[in-house]
């Protein structure tokens, strides 16, 4: 098994810490640890080529596609990050900017990931909703997210060894999960965008290439499966009220 944990602090302490003292309880699985800040990764410009015209357009030539390669080798993802100013930091915000179009695409249903964030009060829980949200969008299947607390200056023992059976619980989890292999089933909240990606990519299928191209082979989901009647008819219901506003 493989775990892919990327960290989103701009400094080598809490954060990586934590995710250190995760790698050298599990020692037994394939973990890598992958530092945006150690990577040749740029800011998001904004142009949106990624979602019209595809993610290989990007203008921005750095590390991103290794960073989605290794996310795509490993079995799990952790991602981490500290809560600054009652949210993720700015390095993984600007990872989603950076693989925004997989809003729009998304390829990980294979994969299972956990979001993790250190904090020293306040925020975790919108920070990790907010990953939680980006992450199942991504396609991921997800298991319970991990909030680590940290005092600032030095840390009583028992803070430590609480952080550190928490942390532990939560990916032992994760890797039951990974090993069980149990997917999601189709929501309402993935097969309603779904129908609305579909719907957009086709009225305009040169401005929306990329999407056209993902979408047009696909039948009713982004992927060979069964969704009971009763939610088809219901997701068709909510999506004709969201998209009779585009007409
Ligand atoms: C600019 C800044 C803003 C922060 N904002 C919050 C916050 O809103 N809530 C919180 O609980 N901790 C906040 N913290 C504390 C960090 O989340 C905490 O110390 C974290 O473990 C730092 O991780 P790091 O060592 O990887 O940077 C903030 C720290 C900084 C530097």
């Amino acid at each position: 098994m493989k775990l892919l944990a990327i960290c989103g602090s701009p400094r080598k302490r809490n954060t990586c810490n934590a995710l250190n003292l995760i790698r050298d309880a599990f020692p037994g699985i394939d973990f890598e640890i992958l530092h945006l800040i150690d990577l040749d990764f740029k800011p998001c410009k904004g142009c949106y080529t990624c979602v019209l015209k595809g993610e290989s357009n990007c203008p921005l030539k750095d590390e991103r596609d290794m960073i989605l390669e290794k996310m795509a080798e490993a079995d799990g993802l952790i991602l981490a990050s500290p809560v600054y100013s009652h949210m993720v930091s700015a390095m993984i915000k600007n990872l989603f900017e950076r693989l925004g179009y997989l809003a729009h695409r998304p390829l990980f249903f294979n994969k299972f990931a956990m979001s993790m964030v250190t904090c020293s009060g306040y925020g975790a829980e919108e920070a990790l909703k907010y990953m939680d949200k980006m992450l199942s969008v991504f396609g991921f299947n997800l298991a319970p997210s991990l909030e680590l607390q940290f005092r600032p200056g030095k840390m009583p023992e028992k803070n430590t060894l609480l952080n550190i059976e928490k942390s532990k619980r939560a990916v032992k989890i994760l890797i039951e999960k990974i090993e069980k292999g149990k997917k999601n089933k189709p929501s309402l909240k993935m097969i309603i965008p779904y129908n609305i990606f579909k719907y957009v990519s086709e009225l305009d299928k040169e401005l929306m290439k990329a999407d056209y191209d993902y979408y047009k082979d696909k039948g009713d989901y982004y992927y060979e499966t069964n969704i009971p009647f009763y939610k088809k008819i219901i997701a068709k219901k909510l999506t004709n009220k969201i998209i009779r506003q585009f007409d």
